[in-house]
């Protein structure tokens, strides 16, 4: 006996593997696709195909929406608002916060019950161990969906703001990204002479492998502010740090474009009278407004 009727929007990648494990966990599925023919191989495998969002939503009372992009999301909801109006809606179209923030004020006017989700994972991981969702926004919406969307990988409620899942999405993403600039930095350093990227990319792994668990006690003074004098490394240790890594690429005829901003803080503290106060304290210069 089907465990109950979501309706999905967007059969791309993401959807498609959503629309996948919400089948074979025993839900009945309607889709919806902008290209038709990509929901054919879903109808095959026993979900409702939608000719029309209007026609989705009216099939079920939770939708869940894998669009592109914010664009796109509005692109196809607002003309499908009164059909809509009544559903609980659980949007994992990767946006900004403001972006989710948007359309749940959206959704609230249009009498639409608005969770936000950001994924954790990528399409082979749905379902799997290690896929871990995010969400935000109605909290009623969430214990409404919360059984089926805990088939997808864990699930985490992240608090009322309907931003907050994209949020940290997007600060963990940042982080990868920031890293992972990192990485290539190293590389470029290495490949100067004739190291093989693969090979480094081993070495940094490992040597990540040591100091990521020292995040947590390293930013640990942000939560109290207490910087100066430093507990832990000072801004006058680590620009000079920073600054023999900036002039060792260089020796080698490579840039530093991903440490020189941090390098441009570390200056920046220094020259204002802050050269004995913890290097973390940077973490201030960033606040923009
Ligand atoms: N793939 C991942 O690893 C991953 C991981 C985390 C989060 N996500 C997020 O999941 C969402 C979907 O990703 P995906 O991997 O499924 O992307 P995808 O394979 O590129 O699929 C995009 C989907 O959006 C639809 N679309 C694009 N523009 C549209 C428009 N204007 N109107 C209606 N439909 C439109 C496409 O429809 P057509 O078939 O008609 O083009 C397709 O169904 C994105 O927000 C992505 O950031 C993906």
């Amino acid at each position: 006996m089907p465990k109950g009727t979501i309706s999905i929007l967007g059969l791309g990648a993401m959807g498609s593997a959503i629309a996948e494990r919400l089948r074979e966990s025993g839900y009945e599925t309607t889709v919806w696709n902008r290209t038709a023919a990509k929901a054919e191989p879903h109808r095959a495998a026993g979900s409702n195909v939608a000719a029309t969002v209007a026609e989705a939503a009216a099939a079920s009372d939770l939708l869940l929406v894998v669009l592109l992009d914010h664009a796109s999301v509005h692109e196809q909801l607002e003309p499908a608002a009164p059909a809509l109006k009544g559903k609980t809606v659980v949007n994992l179209t990767t946006t900004t916060p403001g972006e989710s923030r948007s359309t749940a004020a959206w959704a609230a006017e249009q009498g639409v019950t608005y969770l936000d989700g950001a994924i954790m994972a990528v399409p082979d991981m749905i379902g799997r161990p290690g896929s871990r969702l995010l969400y935000s926004g109605d909290e009623n919406a969430y214990a409404i969906a919360r059984p089926a969307l805990e088939t997808l990988g864990t699930a985490e409620y992240e608090g009322a703001d309907p931003g907050l899942a994209e949020l940290k999405d997007m600060a963990l993403l940042t982080a990868m990204y920031a890293m992972f600039g990192g990485v290539l930095q190293a590389v470029a350093m290495m490949r100067t002479v004739g190291v093989p990227a693969v090979e480094t990319a081993r070495d940094v792994a490992a040597w990540l492998g040591e100091v990521v668990p020292l995040a947590e006690p390293t930013v640990a003074v942000v939560d109290g502010g207490a910087y100066d004098p430093a507990p832990g490394q000072d801004v006058h240790f680590t620009r000079a740090a920073v600054g023999s890594l900036i002039t060792a690429a260089r020796e080698q005829g490579v840039g530093a474009d991903f440490l020189e901003p941090l390098m441009k803080h570390l200056e920046e503290l220094a020259a204002t009278g802050r050269g004995t106060a913890d290097w973390v304290s940077a973490v201030e210069q960033l606040k923009i407004g």
